[in-house]
């Protein structure tokens, strides 16, 4: 029988990365909802909306298509942004339209809707705690800041993105914050939640913990 797994942390915790390969694993369909998050903020962004304006957001996000392909490439209205949301300012444009309560409600609907029939590995800042509520396995990944700036470094070489390490590093800490304090649905650890620290561990790693984790549960 499928289930749901959840997956919650900060920024660059590993968690897309960890939820790819376990969805790949389990032949689960895999979201992430950041990805949501940030083609709003894209699109606010290059439409020239104000980021603290909800009404004008709300105007504009279901005139929004967002697909997912089985290759995790993102497409808004037909055109791929996979690479253009992963953009620094788009990140810190995504921490700030998520503050929005109407704009997280439109988005959680569409995320619960999607993973009704189970069978989903989702991740995000609030899927223990609101989207998926009832997943039978849920996970909070964490690491150290020094450790997440340094991933965030490899990820946007290897892209050829040009990135510092100090900014990267002060980033994370203010999205941190942004998202752990934000009124509605901050990122927090669900009470049933498994907390993970992949400082030290790599991804295939924390996978096969997790595995283990899923067979024990059934077991
Ligand atoms: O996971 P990410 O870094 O791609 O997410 C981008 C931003 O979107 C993040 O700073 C906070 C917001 N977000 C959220 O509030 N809730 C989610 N479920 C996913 C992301």
């Amino acid at each position: 029988m499928k289930i749901n797994i959840a997956i919650d942390g900060p920024s660059a915790a590993g968690k897309s990365t960890i939820a790819k390969k376990l969805a790949k694993e389990l032949q689960y369909a895999y979201l992430d909802t950041g990805a949501m998050y940030r083609c709003v903020a894209y699109q606010a962004l290059t439409s020239h909306l104000p980021l603290d304006n909800e009404e004008e957001l709300l105007h504009m996000i279901p005139t929004l298509q967002m697909q997912f392909d089985i290759h995790n490439h993102v497409f808004l209205n037909g055109e791929d942004v996979t690479d253009a949301i992963r953009d620094n300012e788009v990140s810190m444009a995504a921490s700030a339209i998520s503050t929005h309560q109407k704009v997280r409600e439109f988005l959680v609907h569409k995320q619960q809707c999607m993973a009704k029939d189970k069978g989903f590995v989702m991740d995000g800042r609030d899927i223990g705690t609101v989207v998926l509520k009832d997943a039978e396995l849920k996970l909070y990944l964490i690491a150290s800041v020094e450790e997440r700036s340094n991933r965030r470094i490899k990820e946007y070489l290897s892209k050829g993105i040009q990135a510092d390490y100090k900014s990267i590093y002060e980033d994370i800490i203010k999205r941190d914050f942004q998202d752990m304090n934000r009124e509605v649905s901050p990122l927090r650890k669900a009470d049933d939640a498994i907390e993970i620290d992949t400082s030290y561990m790599n991804v295939d790693e924390v996978v096969t913990y997790i595995l283990e984790l899923i067979s024990k549960r059934k077991g």
